[in-house]
């Protein structure tokens, strides 16, 4: 089927085509044309003036009475009759016709049924002619000339050729011709049909693609061919189409995290409510013990959903209006002296090192004290007594960025977990936190690596089962781009 976008550029090809040729064509016609009958007018003309020559003795002397015709019929036909299509008139000077090879009575001529006769007597070089048709309706190409003694004009020869005869060589040229332009026409409608196809091939696939996806087939894609343009769009759709299915594969996995996390403390909830219906409130002692199982898994999902709202609203970009010069080496300072008190009740060393002179980063300080509280945070909570945790500022290899690390000597994240741990609501179940608190939402370090993305940085973290974890930040000094 052609497409729209198909027929127009095969059929702007092909008018293009068509009337350069149709030009072409018609100019070149007609110079073949006229290159034929000037050929035959020149032959015919060579051949008139050789024979009236020839003409001259025996015109003169059966003119004069001394011989008779049959002498002037002998040199004509010496001349003339090998030529079998040329129609020839001897003329006397008074238009009496003499001899014709093809009329044993030729008429008359006059001025209007012969006028190359006249033309001939006038011209300078006694010579005339025109295509005209003949008694007979049909269209001749005639040649006149004089026939002379001793410059006296005894009589005309007159010499026609059918013209049918003289274009049909031109004829037969021009036919092949157009059978050629034909085979051109064809060529370039085949051929722009083709290159059109080409061109138009990859956009139908590009929108098949596109109809797919719009349709929830989200591994659809699309097939990079044609033009270096279209490889190259076809490319983008295809890195778009794999960022977004990326992106719905991961939003399904929230909202399936979500629901899963959210579930389990509401079930907690519903149990103990409806065992205090059934009589659990009738022992003050167990009705309190729930109660309080309820407060807490009622902070636990408060939590959860606070973090979830931050989380979002990190990833919304907002927090970015209250972006201003931080000095990371004072957050630092703080942050350690809060912790202090828990490190020391896990007996726990917490020690951190700046760098002098470094230059203050440009961020949302909130949000960089909740990057440090949980990474300082975890790493007492995974970090077993007599344990360190060490924090350290210091120039990033990369230019225009600071480092900083938060390293400890706890029990470290097996390898096949790392890959994970930013991920949301990602836990390593087993790992209750070692200060026997209840385990987190796995939402913290989903956090963390939110809000250093914010701020254009990047996070990474290395760890030794057994010998401590360190997460490494780096973030730059000079204010992020905004998108
Ligand atoms: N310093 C650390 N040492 C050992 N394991 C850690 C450390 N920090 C994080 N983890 C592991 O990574 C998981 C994800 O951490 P996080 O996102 O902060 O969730 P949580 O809410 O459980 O703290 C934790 O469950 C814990 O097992
Ligand atoms: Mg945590």
């Amino acid at each position: 089927m052609f497409s729209s976008l198909n027929r127009r550029l095969t059929l702007s090809h092909l008018s293009v085509a068509l009337i350069t040729v149709v030009v072409m064509f018609t100019v070149a016609s007609r110079a073949i044309l006229r290159a034929a009958i000037e050929q035959a007018e020149n032959r015919i003309e060579d051949l008139a003036f050789a024979t009236s020559n020839a003409l001259e003795d025996p015109l003169e002397k059966f003119i004069e009475g001394e011989a008779s015709l049959t002498n002037v019929q002998v040199t004509v036909a010496h001349w003339l009759t090998k030529e079998d299509d040329l129609h020839y008139t001897i003329f006397l000077t008074d238009g009496t016709p003499l001899i014709d090879n093809l009329s044993p009575t030729p008429p008359h001529p006059t001025e209007q049924t012969a006028p190359e006769l006249y033309d001939a007597l006038e011209s300078d070089i006694g010579e005339g002619d025109i295509i005209r048709p003949n008694e007979q309706g049909e269209e001749y190409l005639y040649v006149a000339v004089q026939i002379l003694h001793e410059d006296h004009i005894m009589g005309l020869l007159r010499l026609g050729v059918p013209y049918s005869n003289v274009i049909a060589p031109a004829q037969r040229t021009i036919n092949i011709l157009l059978g050629l332009v034909i085979l051109l026409l064809l060529t370039v409608g085949v051929g722009g049909w083709l290159l059109a196809r080409n061109l138009t091939a990859p956009i139908t696939d590009l929108t098949t693609s596109a109809q797919k996806l719009t349709a929830g087939h989200l591994e659809a894609r699309a097939t990079p061919s044609g033009p270096q343009e279209f490889q190259q769009l076809a490319h983008a759709f295809n890195s778009m189409a794999a960022r977004l299915q990326e992106h719905v594969s991961n939003l399904r996995a929230f909202v399936a995290n979500a629901s899963h996390e959210l579930r389990t403390p509401l079930t907690t909830i519903k149990l103990r409510v409806e065992a205090l219906h059934h009589g659990a409130m009738d022992d003050p002692q167990t009705a309190r013990r729930f109660l309080k199982e309820i407060d807490s898994e009622i902070d636990r999902l408060t939590a959860m959903v606070n973090e979830l709202l931050d989380l979002s609203q990190i990833d919304a970009g907002s927090g970015r209006d209250a972006y201003a010069p931080v000095d990371l080496a004072i957050l630092i300072e703080e942050a350690c002296e809060i912790f202090e008190i828990r490190a020391q009740k896990n007996k726990i060393q917490l020690t951190y090192q700046v760098d002098p002179k470094l230059p203050a980063i440009f961020g949302n300080e909130e949000q960089l004290r909740r990057v440090l509280d949980n990474l300082i945070s975890n790493a007492i909570k995974h970090t077993p007594k007599g344990g360190t945790v060490s924090l350290r500022l210091k120039p990033s290899e990369k230019p225009n960025f600071v480092c900083l690390q938060v390293s400890d000597t706890g029990r470290g994240i097996p390898a096949r977990h790392l890959p994970h741990i930013f991920e949301r609501f990602y836990r390593i179940e087993h790992t209750r936190p070692i200060d026997g608190r209840s385990p987190g939402s796995g939402l913290g370090l989903a956090i963390v690596q939110s809000i250093i993305e914010a701020h254009g940085g990047e996070i990474r973290v290395e760890s030794t089962v057994g010998q401590g974890t360190t997460f490494t930040i780096e973030l730059p000094t000079l204010p992020p781009p905004r998108f």
